[in-house]
């Protein structure tokens, strides 16, 4: 019978800062308004995820609870701004990602990428750098993430980075108007270790 601990106390009151290929993945601050803004204010973006476009005064308060957050003990939540290392505004916010601490060593997944900055690779190395987090200090066992149907650029993301498709959840989210069903993956932890050889 394998023995897993009991409880488990990730990294408390540190600062994440992480650094992948592409991208540095960092705590939001203050600064980050206009960043968060052209991400989460922006239907091209939001049309996917599982809430409407924000106001500029909306992204605001987003940005205060996720920072408030951030400093709750024990800690539950990673939402963290993902920066492009190679650009010359090199700490600029260029996506998100989230990992939401739930269940029994599990988190749930998700990230978005400005539209500006679609196609270079930065929400799969994004992925993979968080995963180093979860399955790392955080401990998790399994991770998962719900896709849009229609998402094709999320699922190809989900799938290079090693994760299954589970079934389909019905009405999974209510956004633009309408119910909408997801797509589950998980990646456990056994399958990251194996895929890092
Ligand atoms: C999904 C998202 C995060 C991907 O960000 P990204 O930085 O462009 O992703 P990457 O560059 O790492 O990879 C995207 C891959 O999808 C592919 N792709 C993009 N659009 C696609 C489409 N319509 N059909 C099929 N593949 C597509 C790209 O070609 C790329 O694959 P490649 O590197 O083999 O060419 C971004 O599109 C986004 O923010 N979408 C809106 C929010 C969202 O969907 N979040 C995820 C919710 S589950």
């Amino acid at each position: 019978m394998s023995r897993e601990p009991r409880t488990v106390r990730p990294v408390a009151n540190q600062r994440i800062d992480l650094v992948g290929t592409r991208v540095g993945l960092r705590e939001f601050t203050r600064d980050d308004l206009d960043g968060v803004y052209r991400i989460v204010g922006d239907e091209r973006v939001t049309s996917h995820l599982a809430f409407d476009a924000r106001t500029r005064d909306e992204a605001g308060s987003m940005l205060d609870e996720i920072m408030e957050r951030a400093r709750a003990e024990p800690r539950s939540e990673y939402h963290l701004a993902v920066t492009a290392k190679g650009e010359s505004t090199s700490d600029e916010v260029v996506g998100f990602v989230r990992l939401g601490l739930t269940g029994v060593r599990a988190a749930k997944l998700g990230y978005a990428v400005a539209a500006d900055h679609h196609g270079r690779g930065y929400a799969t190395d994004t992925v993979r750098t968080v995963l180093g987090l979860a399955f790392g200090p955080l401990q998790r066992h399994r991770v998962s993430a719900a896709v849009g149907p229609d998402n094709a650029a999320s699922r190809a993301v989900v799938q290079r980075t090693g994760f299954t498709r589970e079934g389909v959840l019905r009405d999974h989210v209510f956004t633009n108007g309408a119910w909408r069903d997801s797509v589950l993956y998980s990646l456990l932890v056994d399958e990251w270790n194996a895929r890092r050889g």
